[in-house]
């Protein structure tokens, strides 16, 4: 038994040092040491032996498994140094090689033209504030004079999140906001996200607007007039023309759009402007009384104009991007152009 025990020892030894990897290292120890290995195998059959022979045949078979198991490690720790060292020696460090370069990222083509926007009109004295964009329907549409019923909601149908409380879908509520936490005069611009059911080349149910307000004694038309042309003429040019439409919003009295010179054809007419030659790009017009009375200004002793304008429109005109979505749709090749 002795003799068996020392040559089934030999033997493993002799194949740990044979074994090349370690998944061959792990056979033979399954070979020697493993639940149906020779070992394992001698310490079974025991039950067999004289009782006096046992003591004897269990130490020394516990022996040579302690060895085995000692010497298989070192095997093991060994093979593995042999592996670091091959692939320290094959792996070559080109240091002539150009670096990687990190990509530097910049803003948003919208979140440009917004800053240019607000630019302009922080350079004509407007402050700049903001409003939530999760709405109370009082702000969104009661406050602006656009009742339950009212017509004008058709055209702003958004998502109600309850039945008083909106996505909102313009800028114009932070009139209200503005005007309920600050006396006149006021002069500011508000820009932000929008949200409508609207879905098409050039509507997105989430877009931008700027919204802008004055309010003061004796403010008139033309001051809106003259505002608004400077607005655009340093936006789009000194040489584009600008037209005021008349046109009808429930919080402004009277009310305008503003048409600018069509950048495409340059007003001779084209499929973009429709043949007309002019493009619209905001609404504007004088404050409601209805508004300020909702906010407690006094109608009598104060006037004021406001106008809102969409950013992704401006931002196509300027650029010349015929479809909205693209801003929205994250391809670099797009986005890389601005
Ligand atoms: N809120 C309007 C819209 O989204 C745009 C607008 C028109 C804003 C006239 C104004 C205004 O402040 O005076 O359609």
């Amino acid at each position: 038994m002795k003799d068996k025990l020392n040559k089934i020892e030999e033997a493993a030894l002799q194949s740990a040092v044979a074994a090349v990897t370690e998944v061959e290292l792990q056979q033979v120890r399954a070979r020697y040491l493993g639940r149906k290995g020779e070992i394992t195998a001698v310490m079974k059959g025991m039950g067999q032996l004289i009782p006096e022979e046992r003591p004897l045949v269990g130490a020394l078979a516990n022996e040579v498994k302690d060895r085995l198991e000692a010497a298989f490690t070192e095997r093991q720790e060994g093979l593995r140094q042999e592996l670091m060292q091959q692939s320290l020696a094959s792996e070559k460090l080109d240091v002539t090689l150009p670096g990687r370069v990190q990509r530097r990222g910049y803003k948003h083509p919208i979140t440009q033209v917004t800053e240019e926007i607000v630019a302009i009109f922080a350079a004509l004295g407007f402050g700049v504030v903001e409003g939530p964009e999760i709405e109370k329907d009082f702000y969104n549409f009661e406050a602006l004079n656009i009742p339950k019923d009212h017509p004008a909601r058709d055209m702003q149908d958004t998502f109600y999140v309850t039945e008083d409380v909106v996505l909102r879908t313009h800028t114009s509520p932070v009139q209200v906001r503005t005007m309920l936490e600050h006396e006149p005069p006021v002069r500011v611009v508000a820009p932000g996200t929008v949200y409508r059911r609207d879905s098409d080349i050039t509507h997105s149910p989430m877009f931008h607007q700027v919204e802008g307000f004055l309010v003061d004694r004796k403010v008139t038309f033309g001051d809106l007039k003259g505002i608004l042309t400077t607005f655009i003429n340093e936006f789009f040019g000194q040489n584009v023309d600008v037209r005021f439409r008349p046109s009808f919003f429930p919080f402004t009295e009277p009310s305008a759009e503003v048409d600018i010179q069509c950048v495409i054809c340059g007003g001779s007419g084209c499929r973009v402007c429709g043949h007309s030659g002019w493009l619209e790009i905001l609404g504007s017009g004088m404050i409601d009384p209805e508004v300020f009375k909702s906010v407690n200004y006094d109608p009598e002793l104060y006037s004021g104009f406001a106008f809102g304008m969409g950013i992704e429109r401006v931002a196509m005109l300027k650029y010349g991007v015929n479809d909205l979505r693209l801003f929205f749709e994250n391809d670099l090749r797009f986005l890389k152009q601005f």
